[in-house]
């Protein structure tokens, strides 16, 4: 689906709510099925990432039902082998946190994904599980992976990387291990939704600095309302930023301080961003947010900050643009292995809309503050934060732009644009 957009807006006006947050929708849904008895999980994503997750988890025999605002689960703890193979679509959260749990199963099973996701790395997840003693074959290490169930044992596991879907996947697993803790520590500190829910859900859990441990534990059912999603929030957030004279208020956002580096470098940009009427749901802090249109200077972003704004990245290079100074982003070449290679992608997205961006190994330097031309064709490369962010380019681009496969931002956000017709 073709979409055209173009600079004839005025100013962002209002309030909005953003949507369910796609990572603990994962999670609800995936832990509740592993829970006996029954859980209520309200405000559930519409994403169809999410939904990945929810259809495995009732071919596994788990029931699942929507009543109204509430998806209810039941589950005898247990999942059953009533299909071989299980399709997690364009979902790399679904595939590694399902491979952590069919891995320990007394079934065989075969994860299968689309072109995006059979092209991402799965090595990340099949070593630490085969030293767990699982038997996983793959299609040199990408998905096909055929899982062959198998009774685990506990490692302690040293990942060169922050990621959280694999830092998941071994918790899953480590699960399922009787009387040993297994335990992984990353370099740097990832989402921790996993260990906030499976805490919440009984789990005997434990973090200490950047290691997580676990062991065998019965989980019970959860009642949980899922926050909205900062990942989402943030394409509202930088078009306030970037549109002269914008003033919106954005409601009921997750602020978990693993996922909020977004707020942390616009504070340090000099964006006018304030968080008000701060609350807890599920164990998660969350809040609402005002944003104004601001006046940017540019900024380094590593290190430490980047798992906490990992998926922010393409719309942060978006921001930087209206940047004055050189905004410097590195550390960050798992970019490469997202829905798309997002280095490659939001470089040469940019660059075609008329940024002044250069493309490095490891993230990409932005000179700003540029006019974006426009008035071309972009690609959004089965890649749906692409999508969103080329649609916030979009809005101050001097021509029209039409932007192709637009309908990828059905993934993670199907109503975004009905939402920012809301502001205009
Ligand atoms: C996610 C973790 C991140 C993120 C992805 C969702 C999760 O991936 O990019 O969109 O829900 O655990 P990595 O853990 O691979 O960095």
């Amino acid at each position: 689906m073709k979409k055209i957009v173009s600079r004839n807006i005025e100013a962002l006006k209002g309030t909005i709510t953003i949507p369910s947050d796609k990572s603990i929708s994962h999670r609800a849904v995936i832990f509740s099925s592993l829970a006996k008895g029954k859980s209520v999980i309200k405000n559930f994503s519409d994403g169809q990432d999410p939904h990945s997750s929810l259809e495995i988890c009732k071919m596994l025999g788990i029931e699942a039902e929507f009543t109204e605002d509430k998806l209810i689960i039941n589950s005898n703890g247990k999942l059953e082998k009533k299909h071989d193979i299980f399709d997690c679509g364009n979902s790399g959260t679904t595939m590694r946190l399902m491979a952590g749990i069919l891995a320990r199963q007394n079934f065989s099973s075969i994860l299968t994904g689309d072109t995006s996701l059979s092209a991402r790395p799965m090595k990340r997840i099949i070593e630490p599980l085969t030293l767990m003693g699982a038997k996983i074959t793959s299609n040199d290490f990408k998905a096909p992976l055929k899982i062959t169930g198998n009774k685990l044992h506990a490692i302690h596991y040293n990942s060169k990387i922050a990621s959280a879907q694999v830092k998941s996947c071994i918790l899953l697993a480590g699960l399922g291990v009787e009387n040993e803790f297994t335990s992984i520590t990353e370099p740097y500190i990832s989402r921790n939704h996993t260990e906030i829910m499976l805490k919440n859900m009984g789990a005997d859990i434990n973090t200490d600095g950047t290691t997580v441990s676990i062991k065998k534990s019965n989980l019970i059912p959860i009642d949980i309302t899922i926050p909205g999603d900062i990942s989402s929030a943030a394409y509202f957030i930088t078009a306030a930023l970037i549109i002269p004279n914008s003033k919106i208020i954005i409601k009921n956002i997750g602020l978990n301080p693993t996922r909020t580096g977004i707020l942390d470098i616009v504070k340090e940009m000099g964006g006018n961003i304030k968080i008000l009427n701060k609350y807890e749901t599920g164990g998660e802090p969350a809040g609402d947010i005002s944003v104004e249109y601001s006046e940017l200077k540019a900024c380094k972003i590593s290190g430490e900050v980047i798992p906490k704004l990992i998926d922010e990245i393409p719309i942060i290079a978006v921001l930087a643009t209206q940047s004055d100074g050189d905004t410097v982003i590195s550390g960050a070449q798992d970019l490469r292995n997202k829905e798309s290679d997002r280095i490659t992608t939001v470089v040469n997205g940019l660059k075609s809309l008329g940024a002044d961006i250069e493309e490095t190994t490891d993230g990409m330097i932005i000179h700003g503050k540029t006019e974006l031309s426009g008035g071309c064709e972009i690609e959004t490369c089965h890649d749906h934060r692409l999508a969103m962010s080329f649609f916030v380019a979009g809005l101050i681009c001097k021509k029209e732009i039409t932007i192709n496969g637009f309908e990828w931002v059905n993934i993670s956000f199907p109503n975004f644009e009905e939402l920012f017709l809301k502001l205009f």
